[in-house]
């Protein structure tokens, strides 16, 4: 097990109705601000009446509030410059996200921009590493991307297409998640699956590691892994089962808050992979991952099977051979049967992408991150060029 330090300073406050607290947490939190950005998404939150209930609480307090909305998924950089100028017009000096990943993702790229003198970008393209950000909290709406609590933010450079996932260990975690499990009963069937295959791969690419003897990480890791498994259908029987919907949005906090990765060396090949599929297709982040996670393991089972194997047995209850290959590929089968059971696709074309350019993609995805990938297991272009194929 190696060293690590582990800090989640976000205060999660969850349960039914907890979204009036919005007000007094953003004051208490965000360092008593007069003024704030409300960033949020495409329709969601408005048609609900979410959006007009958080304002209502956020003004009671004595703030004024500014706003940038329709924030799409796979958020672009326009929408951050907007956001930056926005609030630099208005010295305003606290940002709220109420959405999903994309809103989140964008408040924090907000959030960091207005602190910087020069191009926001500079942070995504490494030039930079962030260390100052205005105080964020969040309002979440859909539990995914982890987000509000990850110190992780994704944006894509409309020119070039480039999406790429900032990581910081503690400017970038928002100082307050708003969960309610509630505001995720609206959510299209779909949109739950892309969810729940995303905080799946969270800990699966943390999962997938080459550092030994980290039982105890393994073991948070494979039963947060079969109590999503669990629940999920559960979930897609009744969405407005309370308990089943709070099981899932913790779960999704849990996958990307860092507990899933300590001590230990994580992969992250999967996410990049999809990352070049999300922004040059515009698919789901979610589903992009269904299709991803099946073809790399297939690779590993046959190079590295030891942990697709275990991950068959602890993770999929495929009963143990002596067989790791064989158990490996069979824990893959159980796996694209669940994807498929939620009605995500588990290739390609299932994802809309029919001419699949393969060559753009594996050279975006080494220019985007190195010649040479991955945790679990070193991967170069050749590589990853076959995973690709095995999407089809
Ligand atoms: O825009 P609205 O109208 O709100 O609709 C959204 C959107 O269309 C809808 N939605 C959200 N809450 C809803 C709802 N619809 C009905 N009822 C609700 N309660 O869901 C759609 C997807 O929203 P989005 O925010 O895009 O989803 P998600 O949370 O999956 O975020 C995806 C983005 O996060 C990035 C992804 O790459 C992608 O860009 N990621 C961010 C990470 C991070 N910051 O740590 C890690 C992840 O690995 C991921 O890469
Ligand atoms: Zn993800």
């Amino acid at each position: 097990m190696n060293s690590f330090t582990y800090c989640t300073p976000t205060r999660y406050v969850f349960g039914q109705g907890v979204e009036s607290e919005t007000g007094r947490l953003a004051k208490e939190y965000l360092e008593n601000p007069k003024k704030i950005l409300i960033v949020s998404g495409g329709n969601s939150a408005r048609k609900s009446g979410l959006l007009e209930r958080v304002i209502k609480s956020v003004t009671g307090e004595g703030i004024e509030v500014f706003e940038i909305d329709g924030i799409k998924p796979n958020p672009t950089d326009d929408r951050v410059y907007e956001g930056i100028a926005l609030c630099r017009k208005h010295d305003i000096r606290a940002i709220l996200g109420i959405g999903g990943g994309s809103v989140i993702d964008t408040a924090k790229a907000i959030a960091l921009g207005v602190e910087y003198e020069g191009d926001f970008w500079d942070f995504y393209a490494g030039k930079q590493s962030p260390e100052k950000a205005l105080p964020i909290g969040v309002v979440l709406t859909i539990p995914a991307a982890g987000s509000e609590g990850s110190g992780n933010s994704v944006i894509t450079k409309l020119d070039g297409l480039h999406k790429i996932s900032l990581r910081s260990d503690f400017a970038l975690r928002p100082k307050f998640a708003v969960m309610n499990p509630e505001l995720t009963y609206t959510l299209p069937p779909y949109q739950t699956a892309c969810g729940i295959a995303d905080m799946m791969a969270h800990i699966m690419e943390r999962y997938f590691t080459p550092t030994e003897n980290v039982e105890v990480t393994d073991g948070i890791s494979e039963g947060l892994l079969r109590s999503i498994i669990a629940v999920a259908p559960r979930l897609f029987k009744d969405p407005t089962n309370y308990d089943a919907r709070a099981n899932i949005m913790w779960a999704g906090t849990m996958a990307h808050n860092g507990i899933c990765g300590c001590g230990r060396v994580e992969d992250w090949v999967s996410h990049a992979m999809e990352h070049e599929l999300s922004a040059v297709y515009g698919v789901a982040h979610g589903a992009g991952l269904a299709v991803v996670f099946p073809a790399w393991l297939t690779y590993m089972a046959e190079t590295a099977p030891s942990r697709p194997a275990r991950f068959a047995r602890q993770v999929m209850g495929v009963p143990a051979t002596f067989d790791d290959h064989g158990d490996a590929l069979a824990g893959i089968e159980r796996l694209k049967a669940f994807y498929y059971s939620i009605g995500l696709p588990v290739t390609l074309d299932g994802l809309g992408i029919d001419n699949p350019d393969i060559e753009l993609l594996v050279k975006k995805l080494h220019e985007n991150k190195g010649e040479i990938i991955g945790g679990y297991r070193k991967l170069d272009a050749a590589a990853t060029e076959k995973i690709y194929r095995l999407m089809m």
